[in-house]
């Protein structure tokens, strides 16, 4: 595996610390985000500082591609869909899915859903911060293996929804879930 996608939210937390102590040689592995926020790198919103916080100070990756959220989202969409296109296609992405169905930050009937190329500048995102870079649909259906981590009856509704191709999260073929029992119930 030359790069790892990781998710944001709260769900991979755990996960991350659990994947910090894993044999893994991450010299080897470039480590990207499926999204992030338009905030500063230390924000508590921000995705690359909870992962920060729980794998990449643990682990000694041979890169890490941090999604520059703090320049607004159309600069940073263009730098990072530079960087994600030299890397295509991605190895392993991490997802999770939000209770509206989104995964990274593409929204049910948000236009970015629709967008081209590999990253998308997101604004008026329904879940806050308003103003976000994500992966697109495209750059995570070229991926070649995507991994959804889903946890707690609040995601069942989504889960279900995602089964049947209804919601962002479900419209990526092949994508393997990790569901514990009251997201799958
Ligand atoms: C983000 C995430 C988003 C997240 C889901 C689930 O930046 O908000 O990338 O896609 O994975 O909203 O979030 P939780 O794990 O906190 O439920």
């Amino acid at each position: 595996m030359r790069s790892l996608v990781l998710t944001g939210g709260t769900t991979p937390r755990q996960m991350y610390g659990l994947l910090a102590g894993m044999p893994v040689e991450w010299g080897r592995v470039t480590l990207l985000f499926g999204d992030e926020r338009c905030v500063p790198p230390n924000d508590p919103e921000s995705n690359y500082r909870m992962a920060r916080e729980a794998l990449l100070s643990r682990v000694d990756a041979g890169a890490v591609l941090r999604i520059p959220g703090e320049l607004g989202a159309e600069a940073a969409a263009a730098i990072y869909d530079a960087a994600v296109g030299r890397m295509q296609p991605l190895d392993l992405v991490l997802l999770g899915i939000g209770e509206d169905g989104h995964c990274a930050s593409l929204f049910p009937g948000h236009p970015a859903l629709s967008a081209t190329g590999w990253a998308v500048a997101v604004h008026d995102a329904p879940k806050p911060p308003p103003d976000r870079v994500s992966l697109t649909l495209g750059c995570l259906r070229n991926a070649r293996r995507v991994i959804f981590l889903v946890t707690g009856a609040g995601k069942a509704d989504a889960f279900r929804k995602a089964q049947a191709g209804e919601v962002p999260a479900g419209m990526i073929p092949g994508a393997e879930w990790i569901a514990d029992r009251e997201a799958a119930s």
